[in-house]
């Protein structure tokens, strides 16, 4: 992809690349040497720049820490087996960030200011995109409200930062899910589709309550009957029932996940039969009773796919069977990487390369 406009590099940089320990790539715990950042201001997005990752300075008045105005997205660059890198499906973040920046109230961006700020910072990084199985150079894209005002309103100003790192995939083994009928993620009408800060914040008091009980994480249950499935954590989730891909629908309560639609896609180039309906916990608990073959994962940016050892549910556990290569998921995530890579033709033109 062509860039559209040329982004400043601005600064000098002391470059922390000599710190990574490639083997070792936990999310999160390291950061490029730059950033993106552009502000928002009477109205249009301007002044970007490309400078050395750095602390910003923000008025404690402002916005976006006194009511939540504050939007992410998560997204991927890979290094492919030619050497050349890509960044994974910039249309449908672009499509995604923007919807959860409108039902936040906050401006759009357009998408030639997203897609070249990507490129061209990914390209001042390329050094940073890890290579081999399993890693990737992480992309977060973060939008803000900026306006130093604590007066309870739609902030006029904003700030789009994005920063990247190289990551492993976020659980590096099958977890234990517990099935939560107290607290809720998300509810009809609210924004859990939206990528928001408060979503992530909201979601870790009944997290950190399942980890003591010896889980890694929660599975989301709908607000209102607290039976049918949601969410896994922060991922989108899929369970194979019979060789039967089921995942639960997009709706105003589940986030439009971008692994979870490029899974589904390739599951139905390799034949596997799909529906996105609705499922209860109790047909999960019922296909194991009855022996059917069952997998169950989550999938998302971050994690790609997380394999589900054992679900909780009030009390009892139910473990599913150990994912060998054979597996619906295995052969999706394969599928899925052969594209990223470069192994396989990517016939959706999915891969941006950079
Ligand atoms: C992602 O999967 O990229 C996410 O944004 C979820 C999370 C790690 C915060």
């Amino acid at each position: 992809m062509e860039a559209i406009f040329d982004i400043p590099v601005k600064g000098t940089t002391h470059s922390v690349l000599h710190e990574v320990d490639w083997k070792n790539l936990p999310f999160g715990r390291y950061v490029s040497d730059h950033m993106f950042i552009c502000q928002y201001k009477n109205g249009e997005w301007q002044d970007p720049q490309i400078k050395p990752f750095q602390n910003i300075s923000v008025a404690p008045t402002m916005l976006a820490l006194h009511y939540g105005q504050s939007v992410f997205e998560g997204m991927k660059a890979f290094r492919m087996k030619d050497g050349r890198i890509n960044i994974f499906r910039i249309e449908k973040h672009h499509q995604r960030i923007n919807a959860s920046l409108d039902r936040m109230c906050m401006p759009p961006i357009p998408y030639e200011l997203f897609a070249t700020a990507l490129q061209q910072l990914v390209s001042v990084d390329k050094d940073w995109v890890p290579e081999g199985e399993d890693v990737a150079l992480y992309i977060r894209p973060l939008v803000f409200a900026s306006e130093a005002k604590f007066g309870v309103k739609v902030s006029d100003e904003y700030t789009l930062i994005i920063m990247t790192g190289p990551v492993s995939t976020l659980y590096q083994k099958p977890i234990k899910v517990k099935v939560e009928r107290h607290y809720i993620r998300a509810a009809k009408g609210g924004v859990g589709y939206a990528k928001c800060a408060g979503n992530y914040g909201g979601a870790f008091y009944a997290t950190q309550k399942a980890r003591e009980e010896g889980f890694d994480n929660v599975l989301w249950m709908d607000a209102f009957e607290h039976e049918y499935i949601e969410e896994s954590g922060t991922m989108n989730l899929l369970f194979v029932i019979d060789e039967k891909l089921i995942t639960p629908p997009l709706s105003d309560s589940i986030l439009d996940g971008i692994t979870r639609d490029s899974l589904l896609t390739i599951a139905k180039d390799l034949g596997i039969e799909t529906e996105e309906r609705k499922i209860s916990i109790s047909e999960i608990v019922k296909a194991l009773d009855d022996g059917c073959s069952v997998e169950a994962f989550g999938a998302g940016t971050a994690a790609v796919v997380a394999p589900i050892s054992v679900i909780g549910v009030d009390g009892e556990l139910y473990h599913l069977p150990t994912y060998t290569n054979g597996s619906v998921m295995n052969k999706l995530k394969k599928a899925l990487e052969a594209i990223r890579s470069g192994r396989t033709e990517d016939k959706y033109g999915w891969n941006c390369v950079v």
